[in-house]
């Protein structure tokens, strides 16, 4: 395994890291795997794969629990997480750090606990045009339980989200501003600190929520500068494992919020006259935890803070400079998402053939690209599309990846066009 840079070192060129990644040295279909498919789902390094293992192989227990050292070491990896994960978002504290299952969970703990007790008939939440369904279906689910109205910021051609049109949407019903730090189907950076200084600035009681799945990978997060309330995001995008995800949550606001599911390891006493709550995050963390999921996100982190957060995007921003002058090269295509901020995402369909065919053929020379809606239906309808083709980049994405993307899709075009 190669050693971790500095965090000091700038520009180093990360896909050197490529070797930690056991995956990205097999081949796909007879050829050589050219993965382009990160913003789905990330490959694990070994250091991923061992911290797991390691747990599985040697003191393998449930936690919190026993009294034997099995489940105290496993008790004490598990817990050490959360700290590691407030240090890497900066949050204030651990007990911030909220497990869950994946964004998804995460999202809809906060729409469940929070807004079923706190939200009433015709208050109103402000989302986005770019929003993943995860960040949409939850708040939805809400207007119909309780009558919220869901109110949503316009994107704009170039896949920037239309401020302007933000401020007129805050008005006296807002309750929540709920939106995505970084689009998985446009790549757009979006201004998080300015957005939450206008909700702020408006209204201090309005909370905000951002979907941080994309965000906390491409690039360094610190939730307090941020200014947010609640931040998630999932562990399998970050180079760790699926199953566990992370809702971070200013603990004032954890703590009025009631459990979100109930059961072992979240309560005091049970008895049958009345049950009485754990304080966060136990309390939102009911029944047996993803235990190896979690140690496993915990090597993730210290994979990617041995990087360092700052040289990951750095090296992605240059990165995607080079794919879009290289796709330059193919004719017909036309770009989804061209912010100032961007990460390397990188959504386009052609004029030659459907994402789906260009996909098919993608595969059969080894490039695994993604097609679809990305769980993005009401911005493919924006954009009047019902899908695009997306190459996403990790940060063991290469130069030699992006030329043979390229030299794929000629060849796409030539047998489809
Ligand atoms: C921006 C964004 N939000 C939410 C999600 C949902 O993540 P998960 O399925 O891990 O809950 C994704 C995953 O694609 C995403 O990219």
């Amino acid at each position: 395994m190669t050693m971790p840079a500095r965090k000091e070192d700038k520009m180093v060129d990360v896909s050197v890291y490529r070797r930690d990644f056991p995956v990205l040295s097999k081949e796909m279909n007879g050829k050589p795997v050219i993965y382009l498919d990160s913003g789905a789902s990330a490959q694990k390094p070994q250091a991923v794969i061992d911290a797991m293992t390691n747990v599985l192989n040697n003191h393998y227990s449930n936690i919190h629990r026993g009294l034997y050292n099995f489940s105290q070491v496993n008790t004490e990896q598990y817990e050490a997480v959360r700290g590691k994960i407030a240090a890497f978002i900066s949050a204030a504290s651990e007990n911030e750090i909220v497990f869950t299952k994946n964004t998804t969970e995460a999202i809809n703990l906060v729409a469940e606990s929070w807004g079923r007790t706190f939200l009433k008939e015709g208050d109103e939440i402000i989302i986005t045009g770019m929003e993943h369904h995860a960040n949409i279906v939850p708040w939805q689910l809400l207007e119909t339980r309780i009558g919220v109205k869901l109110k949503v910021i316009p994107v704009l051609d170039n896949g920037e989200l239309d401020l302007q049109g933000f401020e007129a949407l805050l008005g006296d019903k807002t309750k929540m501003v709920a939106f995505v730090h970084t689009s998985n189907a446009l790549g757009t950076i979006n201004p998080v600190q300015q957005v939450i200084a206008t909700v702020k600035a408006y209204n201090p009681d309005i909370l905000t929520l951002v979907d941080g799945s994309q965000g906390v990978v491409h690039g360094p997060v610190d939730v307090r500068e941020l200014g947010c309330d609640f931040f998630a995001f999932t562990g399998h995008k970050l180079y760790g494992p699926n199953g566990v995800g992370v809702l971070w949550g200013r603990y004032d606001i954890l703590d009025t919020m009631p459990p979100y599911q109930g059961g072992g390891d979240m309560i005091e006493t049970v008895s049958f006259s009345g049950t009485t709550f754990k304080a966060p995050p136990a309390r939102f963390e009911a029944g047996t935890p993803a235990i190896v999921e979690v140690i496993g996100l915990g090597a993730a982190i210290d994979y990617v803070q041995a990087i360092g957060m700052h040289n990951i995007a750095a090296y992605e921003k240059e990165l995607l400079d080079y794919a879009m002058t290289a796709l330059n090269a193919v004719d017909g295509l036309t770009f989804y998402g061209q912010s100032q901020q961007k990460a390397g995402i990188i959504s386009f369909t052609a004029d030659w053939a459907h994402p789906s065919d260009i996909a098919m053929i993608l595969d059969q020379q080894g490039v695994a690209i993604r097609t679809g809606h990305h769980c993005c239906m009401p911005l493919m309808e924006r954009f009047g599309v019902d899908a695009t083709a997306r190459a996403s980049f990790g940060l063991y994405t290469n130069r030699a990846d992006i030329e043979a993307f390229v030299d794929a899709l000629t060849k796409a075009k030539e047998m489809l066009g």
